[in-house]
């Protein structure tokens, strides 16, 4: 099933993840950070550069979908909320695609709500041509162009997040 070269081989995406990781522990230094981790997608990336930051720091999780998403809202459905309390907290948003970024722009502006010490965006891969609002990215892995990816938590309905790699998506069916 699965054929044709990956777009960002399972070796890419190691090195990049670490040097991401470098650069958090080094702009965290003396702070613990709460790293949330957007599902499904960012799982694996989520999983990948948690083990790399060498600042003390909390987990949690919010899972989203875009089913209620209109182009003029950009509203999601929160399905799971975070555990923790955000108050006076860094936090920071762990995805991992960037598109129209309505879905960061929403959880953003929510998190914002909750009076975090402070706030910032990573994010693997940053798709630059889809975006329809304008968002400030802290961290971003790779630039991509406006092809459909599946693998390391990216999904064609639901498949292929397992992948290890990244693959272009007409290119392995
Ligand atoms: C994907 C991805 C991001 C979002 C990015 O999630 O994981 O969260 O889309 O797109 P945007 O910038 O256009 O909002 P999706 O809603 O498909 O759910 P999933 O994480 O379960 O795949």
């Amino acid at each position: 099933m699965i054929k044709g070269k990956p777009f960002l081989t399972v070796e890419q995406i190691q090195t990049r993840v670490k040097e991401l990781a470098e650069s958090i522990s080094s702009d965290y230094e003396g702070k613990e950070i709460l790293a949330v981790g957007i599902l499904k997608g960012a799982f694996m990336f989520f999983a990948d550069i948690v083990r790399y930051v060498q600042v003390p720091m909390d987990i949690d999780f919010l899972i989203v979908s875009s089913y209620v998403r209109t182009q003029s809202s950009g509203e999601m459905k929160i399905h799971a909320d975070l555990r923790e309390n955000v108050s006076g907290r860094h936090v920071l948003l762990i995805e991992d695609i960037v598109d129209t970024g309505l879905t960061l722009n929403y959880l953003k502006n929510m998190i914002l709500k909750r009076n975090p010490a402070s706030l910032k965006i990573c994010t693997f891969l940053d798709k630059k041509p889809r975006r329809k609002v304008d968002i400030h990215i802290d961290y971003a892995g790779y630039e991509v162009p406006d092809k459909y990816l599946v693998g390391y938590g990216l999904d064609y309905e639901n498949k292929f997040r397992n992948l290890p790699y990244i693959a272009v998506f007409k290119e392995i069916t």
